[in-house]
């Protein structure tokens, strides 16, 4: 080994005093980052504990207004809402989905008459309306492609009407974007956006969120295994997310987050298109049992937020969105 640029060079100096260490940062975190999930039920008066999601609620649609208020407060630029509905309101096919005055449509509308400078994001799947827990439809034991575009063009249509801003199709159906697009266009909804979860995994770590909208109990077979991406491949993930952005993806999304890092970064270096992670409910759970046992320190958080950063995201869904900018403002 040659050591002979030491001590010329020494790593140490920039690090030594703090106004050097801003000084090279190369990444950073803004509260303009921030996308915060959101999951909203039916009733009055509820502020319902997810129990593996510790700090985290179901609100009733009077409650959420009041988590809205303090979202503009914190000036998070984005939410994604995801709803639980009545267990008699799920059928096979999801039909839920298609109501015009649903939770999530009343929920869109609420957010809107609070604050048009919200942006508001909502998935097109059809899991939180189905009885089996599937994000499609479900002939021969399958979720069946063809016919779930179908629904999902409806259900698009159906909160774009609404007034959301971002639909965000995370089913993993092949060719919903184009189908989801075109169906934009023709209704006369131009500038609504689709931020696609192009690179979706089959993954564990969405456990928490199932329970928090009700779809784990029922979720039959080889899981989501036929539909959702193989998490031994990465050069898939790349094809996914160009798939989608031909079909009129304006975004995209790689989930989980934090272990898949690798997928952000490879995408990062090939196409030039905003990309955000989505720090699952898994990883949350995680973060948080670590956190509430006191075996790790709360600024881990913070890190791993950077940790996307670093990799090549614009920005992050995160479940420690109003903790996060909470702590952004106070710097
Ligand atoms: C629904 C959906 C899921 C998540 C977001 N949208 C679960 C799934 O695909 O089974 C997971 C989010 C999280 O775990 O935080 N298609």
């Amino acid at each position: 080994m040659n050591f002979n640029n030491f001590p010329k060079i020494r790593m140490r100096r920039n690090r030594f005093k703090s106004f050097s260490r801003k000084l090279i940062e190369e990444n950073q975190l803004s509260v303009n980052d921030l996308i915060y999930p959101i999951f909203v039920t039916y009733g009055k008066n509820k502020k319902e504990p997810i129990k593996e999601m510790p700090n985290l609620f179901r609100y009733s649609l009077d409650m959420f207004e009041k988590e809205i208020y303090r979202i503009k407060l914190l000036k998070i630029p984005a939410i994604a809402i995801f709803p639980k509905i009545e267990n008699d309101k799920k059928d096979e096919k999801g039909s839920e989905a298609l109501n015009k005055n649903n939770l999530i449509c009343k929920a869109i509308k609420i957010v809107k008459s609070i604050s048009t400078e919200i942006g508001v994001i909502c998935d097109v799947a059809l899991d939180p309306y189905t009885n089996h827990g599937h994000d499609g439809v479900l002939i021969n034991g399958d979720v069946d492609n063809d016919e779930t575009l179908k629904v999902l063009e409806s259900q698009a249509l159906v909160q774009a009407e609404a007034g959301c801003d971002i639909l965000a199709p995370s089913d993993m159906m092949d060719g919903r974007v184009g189908v989801i697009r075109d169906c934009l266009e023709k209704n006369g909804f131009v500038n609504t956006q689709i931020m696609s979860y192009a690179a979706k995994y089959a993954s564990s770590f969405y456990g928490p969120f199932r329970s928090a909208v009700g779809s784990s109990g029922t979720l039959l077979g080889q899981g989501k295994d036929s539909y959702q991406m193989d998490f031994r491949n990465s050069d898939e993930a790349l094809k996914e997310v160009k798939l989608d952005i031909s079909e009129g993806a304006d975004m995209i999304i790689v989930k989980p987050g934090l272990p898949y890092l690798d997928v952000i970064y490879k995408i990062k270096n090939n196409l030039n298109i905003p990309i955000f992670a989505y720090q699952v409910s898994g990883e949350y759970s995680m973060l948080m049992s670590a956190i509430n046992n006191n075996w790790l320190d709360k600024k881990v958080i913070y890190e791993t937020l950077i940790c996307f950063k670093r990799a090549g995201c614009n920005g992050i869904l995160t479940y420690f969105a109003p903790e996060i900018a909470t702590l952004l403002h106070q710097k």
